[in-house]
């Protein structure tokens, strides 16, 4: 069979993807003002779930009101939002694919406005990217924001989410404390890789006491950061693997971010994230997802055969077609619209939500 390894269900705790097809998170801004699921948002996820995804992963919602990156991106940190939520990961579920969602704080990344004001991070070090100086966290803002990770993520699984992912990359807080750059701390949170780390093992204890045994914990996290004195694969592979002692499932391999300003997309599309993913699986416990530049479903069906991962995503080229994977299998490929890398999903528009070059019924 053509495809034969990403159509090949796999189980991690007790769910049961139905393939090896990942969508990652993407933060569409297709959510109300207040952060509810909007008929607009469960349509975009709906369209990419019921055509042949196995994972879908909802894109990063933010765990307090300071925390979240698009001033329309879903929320979940209330409870007052579990029933809004459920919609959306019912009609994922419906569609025939795995509801998740990830879970973000932007730290010193995010805009100043969402940030109500007053960045933070782990040490006083201006972002690369925006030059704004965060101040930085106390041990007790700490344990609140690891408690907002776990108390989210648990809001998730009661509105019906099976994995929940945080989101340790892209140069966001959790990346902020793991990365040697962004973490100068003098306490517990900071110096050696287990202290930097503590952060990400502790919200990984704390939300498993929340949510239970079944539901499959996440994490993306980098495996190279594109700045000189930045986190490496070897240092990523240390981490997941103290990750993996404290209850962490899967993994998802990204690297760079918004300090890096695009290069995270362009070593993508020369396959350079799927190489580094293949690169961590080599050395960690734990299923893999790799992500990065995939247009073809014989680009992911590869990169299983060479071993780079378990599972692969695919971003850009779904958002650009959602029936990539449908019109693929059943012999279609010509149908397929495909992603040229503009980059236009990611240049604000006049109205929020992203726009994409190829699709304008998004
Ligand atoms: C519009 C847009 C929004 C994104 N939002 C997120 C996000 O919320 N969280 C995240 O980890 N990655 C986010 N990403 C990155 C994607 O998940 C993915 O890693 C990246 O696009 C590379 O994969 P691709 O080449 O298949 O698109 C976003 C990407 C795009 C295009």
């Amino acid at each position: 069979m053509k495809y034969e390894r990403l159509l090949t269900p796999f189980t991690v705790r007790k769910t049961t993807f139905p393939n090896r097809i990942v969508f990652p998170p993407v933060q569409t801004n297709f959510a109300s003002a207040d952060g509810d699921v909007t008929d607009r948002l469960i349509r975009f996820y709906r369209r990419i779930a019921e055509n042949g995804i196995g994972l879908t992963i909802v894109g990063a919602t933010g765990i307090s009101p300071v925390s979240r990156l698009g001033d329309h991106a879903f929320c979940l940190y209330d409870e007052s939002k579990i029933g809004s939520a459920a919609r959306l990961f019912d009609a994922i579920q419906s569609a025939g694919s795995v509801p998740a969602v990830q879970l973000n704080h932007g730290g010193r990344a995010m805009s100043l406005k969402l940030a109500g004001g007053q960045l933070v991070a782990p040490s006083a070090i201006a972002a690369p990217a925006s030059k704004n100086v965060p101040r930085e966290l106390s041990i007790e803002e700490i344990d609140e924001i690891i408690g907002q990770f776990a108390h989210t993520a648990e809001n998730a699984v009661k509105a019906g989410a099976r994995m929940v992912e945080f989101h340790g990359t892209h140069s966001f807080l959790l990346n902020q404390f793991l990365s040697p750059l962004s973490n100068q701390r003098k306490d517990r949170y900071g110096g050696s890789t287990e202290n930097r780390a503590r952060i990400v093992a502790e919200i990984l204890e704390k939300a498993r006491a929340l949510v239970g045994d079944d539901i499959v914990l996440g994490l993306r996290i980098s495996a190279g950061e594109y700045i000189d004195g930045g986190m490496t694969v070897d240092e990523c592979v240390k981490m997941v693997n103290m990750f993996t002692e404290k209850g962490l499932d899967i993994v998802h391999i990204s690297a760079g971010g918004r300090d890096s300003g695009g290069r995270m997309l362009t070593e993508a599309s020369k396959g350079n994230l799927i190489r580094l993913a293949g690169e961590v699986k080599k050395k960690v416990k734990i299923p893999v997802i790799a992500v990065g530049g995939i247009l073809r479903l014989d680009q992911a069906e590869r990169a299983l055969e060479e071993g780079q991962a378990d599972m692969v995503a695919i971003g850009r080229a779904l958002i650009a077609d959602p029936e990539l994977v449908t019109k693929t299998l059943r012999g279609r490929e010509k149908d397929v619209v495909e992603c040229n890398a503009c980059l236009q999903c990611f240049v604000p528009g006049p109205e929020p939500g992203i726009i994409c070059a190829v699709n304008d019924d998004l």
